[in-house]
């Protein structure tokens, strides 16, 4: 093809292929900013992965979202960021000083969403945050970002957590499942990285109400929107922020570095996407 011709286009980069909201999100900020250009889905399986990837701008994409399973191969096939690097999975692509380079939007997803539900979040002296996986990670990385001095990191099996504390230094610390309600009454910020609450999986057991009057309490679980406990939080005043809003924020980034403006997480977008959900 001839550069330069052609609208840009990027794509998600998965397999299989699976339903996704990300088209739903870029087609939206593409028709509202008044953008020629396309994302599309590519289900490319694991042996193909490396080949796809080091075509993609050959192929006529500016770049590409990643997700399950080739977030870790898209990392070494790229230059990555510090988000990228230290989340060890990239999900974003794109092309910087022609190199192939790579970021994490989970960080700044999960970070922004809070700044937009929770103004002042940050204050919070101690997190808690639950879970000890993939997305674990990304949540951590932006704590310790915003300045969180004390992350307590509670997962069902233990010698996860305490191996991913490992990674991020004195500031996050491992503890034990049960010991969460003993931790509540200081936790000023709760975020809940597993699948509990999620549709189909058992719910998260844990009292809210053990949570300081002006805490945060944030779920990266979209399915269901509102989850038990969010509702809980809610029924107590506290402020919240939900999964939908982390994965709106996410995709920010992404749309940025390959159409070059900065769209925004309006409610008009969340409504559509809430309706897909
Ligand atoms: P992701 O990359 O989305 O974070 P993951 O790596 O599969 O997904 O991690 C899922 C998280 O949910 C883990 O922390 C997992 O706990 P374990 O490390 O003990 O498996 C947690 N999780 C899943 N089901 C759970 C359950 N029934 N009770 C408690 N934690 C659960």
């Amino acid at each position: 093809m001839t550069s330069g011709t052609k609208s840009p286009a990027a794509c998600l980069i998965g397999w299989p292929a699976a339903h996704s909201r990300s088209p739903l999100i870029h087609h939206y900020w593409l028709r509202t900013l008044g953008i020629e250009g396309g994302y599309v889905i590519e289900a490319v399986p694991p042996g193909e992965f490396g080949d796809f990837v080091l075509r993609l701008s050959v192929r006529g994409f500016v770049g590409a979202n990643v997700t399950i399973p080739h977030k870790e191969r898209a990392l070494a096939l790229s230059k990555p960021d510090d988000r990228a690097r230290a989340v060890g999975a990239a999900n974003t692509l794109w092309f910087g000083d022609g190199e192939l380079r790579s970021t994490n939007t989970d960080v700044e997803g999960f970070i922004n969403n809070l700044d937009a539900c929770a103004p002042g979040w940050d204050g919070a002296e101690e997190a808690l945050v639950l879970g000890a996986g993939g997305a674990s990670r990304a949540v951590l990385f932006g704590l310790i970002e915003r300045g969180i001095k004390r992350v307590h990191l509670a997962n069902r099996t233990l010698s996860r957590a305490r191996a991913l504390a490992d990674q991020f230094g004195a500031s996050v610390a491992p503890v034990a499942w049960d010991s969460i309600g003993d931790l509540l009454p200081r936790a000023g910020l709760l975020v809940n990285t597993t699948s509990l609450g999620m549709h189909g999986q058992p719910a998260l057991e844990l009292d809210a109400g053990l949570l300081p009057q002006n805490a945060v309490v944030a779920d990266l679980v979209y399915v269901p929107l509102q989850t038990p406990l969010l509702a809980a939080a809610q029924g107590r005043g506290l402020k919240t922020a939900d999964g939908l809003g982390m994965l709106l924020h996410q995709a920010v980034r992404g749309f940025e570095l390959w159409f070059g403006r900065r769209p925004e997480v309006t409610p008009e977008l969340r409504a559509l996407v809430e309706a897909d959900l």
